[in-house]
């Protein structure tokens, strides 16, 4: 298992993984912390690895608007990249 963080690291980092987890917190009314500043331009653009499973996990809190917003916004990106 490599755990890393979300900014500066490649979310398909090399052709060995198996399964990706992504685990995304929610701050500013629906936007991504600080700490993962960056990280849905580098989804973006990371290369698609037909087949390999990825599972978003959010963190986040029901009396804000944008309940799990970052993590749904993650999650749609994935769904659009295959
Ligand atoms: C300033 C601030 C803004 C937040 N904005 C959102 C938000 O828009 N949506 C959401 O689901 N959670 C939001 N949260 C909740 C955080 O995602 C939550 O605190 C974080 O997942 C850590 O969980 P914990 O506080 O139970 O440790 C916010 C929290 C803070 C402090």
């Amino acid at each position: 298992m490599h755990v890393a963080p979300t900014t500066g690291s490649n979310p398909a980092r090399g052709p060995k993984a198996q399964r990706i987890i992504v685990l995304a917190a929610t701050y500013g009314n629906g936007a991504a912390p600080a700490s993962a500043g960056g990280f849905l331009d580098d989804f973006e653009r990371c290369p698609v690895i037909p087949g390999l499973p990825l599972a978003v996990v959010g963190f986040g809190d029901r009396s804000f608007p944008a309940f799990c917003g970052f993590a749904a916004e993650i999650a749609q990106v994935a769904v659009q990249r295959g």
